[in-house]
């Protein structure tokens, strides 16, 4: 029997994915089938930190309640289960199922050990379920691809419609040498070489979890842009883990960037607000997509945490959770095409306020907000217009001398998130910091939602067209919301906070 603390509960979120007594890291297998969206993930079955890597599972109706299932493959004294990516193989072109009731597949990467004659390295392994994903056997073939690299990692696997009746494409990573690495295939088993991207833009790290899909621009299926996602670590935009993006085309054969900065593997400091980032926070990597989402809809997890001091948060019973659901789409923004995010809504679109106001100047200092828009598990949607303030934003989770700070800048256009007094940050040398991103004005307006849960907050400004993740500590009575400005008098258009 196990039982739960009080510090357990503590940070335990409400609206996030956590594993119930274990460690989780990547998201895996992030795949839609009959029904039931499938959370596998890295997972330690039996420990709180890194180790016994194994695909764990959850499974959801709604990208909202998540129900923990058995571990789906577990790691032996041979290899370990790195992370990965899963198909509903439609057609049975692996010969796994049948027609009438076609497999799932996961490609997974197989990290092995002393005690297997590929000791050493890192190679791309399949196992399947024929029973909708409660039950997984590895492929005997395994591993399918295997490139004599220590390095090689973290496929993902998308079908690719052609002229010609299309195939299967893997996107993965050699690690190290900072290579996105492309393969096709006919039926999951045999791949054949496509191409290298790589490496540009950001460096500073291995790339890891790569992910490439194709977007409609300003929802014009006639207008496409192809997406690949860049996971590295350390050198992500806000220190340590962190996910860049690129846009381009990509032909069947190779992905051809149209936002490249900066090539080779030489890191150039200097360039690093050029890129496109996923998020601009400490606390979201790792991120991929679920292939086969109904709607055509490009559904994103990323783990709610960095490798920076993943291992030692200050949490008990379990560590680490997953970010919300995020829609990922592509819009035209000042003549630009970028990325734009909106989590999927654990308070449902237009849920009830608890508490609202509107049109209120708000005078140079700090106006607190009454006790019906406190909470440590809130949804914020706030709408300032800075004025003559050179700083307008909100006071999260404040209370006995801490406070996490959400700060525009008006002078500078830049948005900042401030978890330096967010409560516990000692844990680790590198947590307390200060994240930031340049934001315009809309109208010389800034909207930002953001979502609060026990130990998280994740902003979208400007209709997510940034985003910033970071993961807090605070003690239990700092659930106190203000707004404040600072410098001059601007204006709350309006504010809803929802719990
Ligand atoms: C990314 C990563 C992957 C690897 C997995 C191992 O966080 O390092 O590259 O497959 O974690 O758990």
């Amino acid at each position: 029997m196990t039982t739960t603390s009080a510090l357990d509960c503590r940070y335990r979120p409400q609206h996030h994915y956590t594993a119930d007594r274990s460690w989780l890291n990547d998201p895996n297998g992030l795949v839609y089938a009959n029904g039931t969206y499938h959370l596998f993930y890295q997972h330690n079955p039996s420990g709180t930190v890194w180790g016994n890597m194994s695909w764990g599972h959850a499974t959801s109706a709604d990208l909202l309640h998540w129900d923990e299932q058995p571990v789906a493959i577990a790691c032996d004294e041979q290899e370990a289960i790195f992370s990965g990516s899963a198909v509903l193989d439609k057609t049975n072109t692996s010969g796994f199922g049948t027609p009438d009731h076609p497999p799932l597949v996961a490609i997974y990467t197989s990290a092995y050990s002393p005690a297997s004659p590929l000791s050493g390295r890192q190679a791309q392994s399949l196992a399947y379920s024929t029973d909708n994903g409660a039950t997984w056997t590895k492929y005997a073939g395994n591993p399918v691809l295997d490139r004599a690299s220590a390095d090689f990692r973290d496929p993902k696997v998308f079908w690719y419609d052609s002229d010609a009746g299309g195939y299967w494409v893997m996107v993965a990573v050699e690690a190290t040498d900072r290579e996105i690495v492309l393969y096709k295939s006919a039926d999951l088993k045999t791949w054949e070489y496509l191409s290298t991207f790589g490496p540009a833009n950001a460096t500073g790290g291995v790339w890891e979890c790569p992910d490439l899909f194709e977007l409609p621009v300003d929802g014009d299926a006639g207008n496409t842009k192809w997406v690949l996602v860049v996971n590295l670590s350390p050198g992500g935009i806000a220190g340590g883990s962190g996910g860049q993006y690129f846009l381009g085309s990509f032909d069947g054969v190779a992905f051809a960037s149209e936002t490249t900065v900066t090539e080779g593997l030489q890191q150039d400091d200097s360039r690093m607000a050029e890129y496109g980032w996923l998020d601009w926070g400490r606390d979201y990597y790792a991120a991929v997509s679920f292939t086969n989402a109904p709607g055509g809809r490009r559904l994103m997890i990323g783990w709610m945490n960095n490798w920076q001091y993943g291992a030692v948060t200050p949490t008990s019973g379990w560590r680490s959770a997953m970010s919300l659901v995020r829609d990922v789409r592509l819009a035209t923004r000042d003549g630009r095409v970028v990325l734009t995010q909106a989590a999927v809504d654990p308070f449902g679109n237009g849920g009830a306020a608890t508490y609202s106001e509107a049109g209120r100047t708000l005078a140079d200092g700090t106006r607190w907000l009454p006790a019906e828009a406190s909470g440590d598990v809130l949804r914020i949607d706030a709408e300032l217009e800075p004025g003559d303030a050179g700083k307008v934003g909100l006071l999260l989770r404040a209370g006995g001398g801490e406070q996490t700070v959400l700060a525009y800048d008006a002078g500078t256009g830049v948005l900042s998130l401030d978890r330096t007094a967010s409560g516990n940050t000692d844990f680790h040398e590198t947590f307390a910091s200060v994240e930031s991103v340049a934001v315009p004005l809309e109208d010389g307006r800034l909207r930002l939602r953001v979502f609060l849960d026990r130990c998280s907050v994740e902003v979208f400004a400007q209709d997510g067209l940034a985003t910033i993740t970071d993961q807090i500590f605070p003690g239990e009575a700092s659930t106190s919301l203000a707004v404040f400005a600072a410098g001059g008098c601007a204006t709350l258009v309006s504010l809803d906070v929802v719990r």
